[in-house]
């Protein structure tokens, strides 16, 4: 697999990953990537045709976080989100971006466990727009929304696959149907099509706003969440907050035709105000890993670590003792 440590937080956070993943008895054989900030202000390499196609050869990347300082103005905006995340997402097809939540104990989603389904290469992100007399009167910009029915019902047709295999057997579409009205009718067809192919499967609709209230007054009651990348990037920070914080929230980007390989990556940033102190919290970079082996068919080693993530995560809940980076991994270890 492809290791991309990446900046700020990013490398201390993955090589606790690592320590859990060989603990648990899975050996990988790894190949390390500097790429991400440091790397672009060093030499100005953001990514390559041949460094994409090197990527493409592998089972998996693992993904720290990728991103300059906050303040930040040597690397333009859009630079390394584009050139590099994107593109892994786009030109790997990973058209899945699942993030499970599950709410710590003392959490305002205490006792919450919901599944979000973000497509992850179509909708706003698809960078479909420009800009017309820049920085002059009369400046015009757009920016579109991409929805294709493949895009939308490959998308929509995972979330029900995975509701189906869920103890709770319950699926929401989320979008914005009354005020979006050409993508969200497409997408509630497509999601009612599909529906019909599960009768087994609860379904229900929601707007995207109503859905943030639901989701802070109500986030137990979700089972699969399914949403457009923007939604689903906005959602999933929300829940990320609600269940303990973004240090928790785990991420697979997935290409479930399996056409290459897979990217695993926390939620969160490189969050530079923190790194090298060994303070960042490494369960969420844990928990990608573990989705990663779930993915690469090490189900076994994969459901023990994030067992071990959740009691660890409910043991250092609430607790005035500050743990460390290494403290966190040599716990779950400990628990394995
Ligand atoms: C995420 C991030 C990315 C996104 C950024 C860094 C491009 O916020 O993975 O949620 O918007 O998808
Ligand atoms: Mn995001």
């Amino acid at each position: 697999m492809a290791v991309i440590p990446g900046d700020g937080i990013g490398p201390e956070v993955v090589s606790e990953a690592l320590k859990v993943v060989a603990a648990a008895g899975v050996t990988l054989e790894t190949e390390h990537y500097e790429l991400g900030a440091a790397r672009y202000l060093r030499d100005g390499f953001v990514m390559s045709d041949d460094l994409m196609s090197e990527l493409s050869g592998f089972d998996a990347v693992l993904l720290g976080a990728i991103g300059p300082p906050v303040d930040s103005t040597a690397v333009p905006a859009g630079v390394l989100e584009r050139g590099l995340l994107l593109r892994l997402r786009f030109d790997l097809d990973l058209y899945v971006n699942l993030r499970p939540f599950d709410g710590a104990p003392g959490s305002i989603a205490e006792g919450a466990s919901f599944k979000v389904v973000r497509e992850n290469t179509e909708g706003p992100y698809a960078g479909e727009g420009g800009v017309l007399r820049r920085g002059r009167p009369g400046e015009i910009a757009t920016q579109g929304s991409v929805n294709t029915r493949m895009g939308v019902e490959r998308c929509v047709r995972f979330a029900f696959d995975l509701a189906e295999d869920s103890p709770r057997r319950r699926v929401t579409l989320v979008h914005k149907t009354n005020v979006l009205t050409f993508a969200g009718d497409l997408w509630r067809r497509v999601f009612e099509e599909v529906g019909l192919e599960h009768p087994g499967v609860e379904t229900s609709y929601q707007h995207v706003d109503a859905a943030c209230i639901h989701m802070v007054e109500r986030a137990a009651s979700y089972g699969v969440i399914v949403t457009d990348n923007l939604f689903g990037d906005i959602l999933t920070d929300l829940a990320g907050a609600l269940c303990g914080g973004i240090g928790l929230a785990a991420s697979a980007n997935l290409n479930p035709a399996m056409t290459g390989p897979s990217l695993f990556e926390p939620v969160h940033g490189a969050a530079h105000d923190i790194a090298g102190k060994g303070v960042a919290n490494p369960l969420a970079a844990i928990r990608s890993a573990a989705m990663m082996l779930d993915f690469l068919e090490e189900g076994e080693a994969a459901s023990h670590i994030e067992r071990a993530v959740l009691d660890v995560q409910a043991g250092i809940a609430g607790r005035k003792d500050r743990w460390s980076t290494a403290e966190i991994g040599d716990a779950v270890v400990g628990r394995l």
